[in-house]
């Protein structure tokens, strides 16, 4: 029987202790365990939701009509102990030339309960971030809360990957699995990846086995779009013949990307396949779907996508965005290898061994393995 002791929880201070990971039996009744352990319970939804109502209320005394959108890992249903709970705070006609002001009353609102927000931050962050603008804790749950006040391409692709996860039961325990392992292995911190990079990157790879569609098909029918980008989409039944299941999807996932060339290709959703960086260095030459694409670098100031990043994720939607744009080579190089060895954990384990194996890290006393699944007491740190 095996014990890990992981403690992604200490990061967020949802919790402050350790968690236990006991992963015994065959490999489904593991995912089983994660699934009822380590994934969102009801329980934790429900603060989410608690943190959102507080919110909501705080921010109708100044503008009544407010409703508060959850997004991120939380509504995605890939949510694990340890997430933050992301929201899109919509304020009735809200002018995003007024966001600074916004921003400057809303944590002034928020200072103004102490005992129920704390560790308030704000800042404009420039379009192409992925970071939100305002920051708090829920002093009540200890959840950390990131908001925005814009319905942009960050929110929306957040919706998407919702649609994209609910194709398949199988979708969900994959992703929160793979984040998981991002955590054990420190790869928030030796990366500049965070999870949203995660999503794109498992939803891309489902695309390469036509599990689910290419960003887009789900906007075929959009014939007059209004703006610069299409940030709308349609929520189209995908009924996939692919019938791989959790175990090969999760060793398929580490396969995919052991050997993906960064260095040339583009990860794009939006098409749902690999584009060459060269590519985009002639905006003609992209295909068709990019029409867009095409129309912004002929008529705006947009900058195309700089094809010297070491690691290129294009937005969903936003297709001149770069959602890795900070990775640098050394970044990737480290996300390669601990993806080959999982890749390799795969290749040489039996199936019922994979997966703890996948959770621990021997060089980290706090993820390694232990001999007593009964032992369930928490851990100070
Ligand atoms: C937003 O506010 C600015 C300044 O108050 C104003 O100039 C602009 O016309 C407004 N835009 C819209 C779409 O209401
Ligand atoms: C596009 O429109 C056609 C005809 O109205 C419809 O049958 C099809 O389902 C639509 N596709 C999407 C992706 O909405
Ligand atoms: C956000 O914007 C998209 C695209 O314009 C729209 O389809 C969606 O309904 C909006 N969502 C909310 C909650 O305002
Ligand atoms: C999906 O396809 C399978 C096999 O072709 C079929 O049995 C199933 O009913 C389909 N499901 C939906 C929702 O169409
Ligand atoms: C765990 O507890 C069960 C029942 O209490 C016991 O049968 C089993 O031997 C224990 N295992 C270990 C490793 O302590
Ligand atoms: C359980 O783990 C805690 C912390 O490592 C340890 O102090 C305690 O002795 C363990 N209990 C048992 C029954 O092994």
């Amino acid at each position: 029987m095996i014990l890990l002791l992981v403690l992604p929880l200490a990061l967020c201070g949802v919790a402050t202790s350790a968690q236990g990971i006991c992963l015994e039996g065959d490999f489904d009744s593991q995912v089983q365990w994660f699934i009822d352990n380590v994934m969102f319970s009801s329980e934790d939804e429900a603060e989410i939701k608690q943190v959102l109502d507080d919110l909501k209320d705080t921010m109708q005394r100044r503008w009544p009509g407010t409703e508060v959108y959850p997004h991120g890992s939380s509504a995605t249903g890939v949510g694990i102990k340890s997430s933050d709970a992301d929201c899109y705070v919509k304020i009735p006609n809200f002018n995003t030339s007024a966001d600074l002001y916004v921003l400057g009353e809303a944590s002034r609102l928020l200072q103004q309960q102490p005992h129920m927000y704390t560790d308030l931050r704000y800042e404009l962050v420039p379009t192409t971030g992925v970071s939100a603008l305002l920051t708090f804790r829920h002093a009540r749950t200890g959840r950390s809360c990131d908001v925005t006040f814009t319905n942009n391409s960050i929110y929306q692709s957040s919706a998407a990957n919702a649609y994209y996860f609910n194709l398949n039961d199988n979708y969900k325990p994959l992703v929160a699995i793979i984040k998981d392992w991002f955590q054990v292995h420190h790869l928030d911190e030796k990366t500049n990846l965070i999870s949203f990079n995660l999503y794109l990157l498992v939803i891309f790879y489902l695309q390469q086995l036509d599990m689910v569609p290419p960003a887009f098909a789900l906007q075929r029918n959009h014939t007059n779009v209004e703006g610069i980008w299409d940030l709308s989409f349609d929520e189209i039944p995908y009924n996939s013949t692919n019938t791989a299941s959790l175990y090969q999807l999760l060793g398929g996932f580490f396969t995919y990307y052991s050997d993906f060339n960064f260095k040339e290709f583009i990860v794009s959703p939006y098409a749902g396949r690999p584009i060459r960086k060269s590519d985009f260095l002639e905006t003609d030459s992209l295909p068709d779907i990019f029409y867009l694409y095409k129309r912004n670098m002929r008529e705006t100031e947009l900058k195309p996508i700089d094809t010297d990043k070491a690691m290129i994720m294009q937005s969903m939607f936003e297709h001149h965005l770069n959602v890795a744009e900070t990775v640098t080579q050394d970044q990737v190089d480290s996300f390669t290898s601990q993806v080959q060895i999982a890749a390799k954990l795969y290749k040489d384990l039996p199936r019922d061994e994979f997966l703890k194996a996948l959770l621990s890290n021997s060089q980290d006393e706090d993820h390694m393995a232990t001999n007593n699944c009964n032992n369930t007491s928490i851990q100070p740190i």
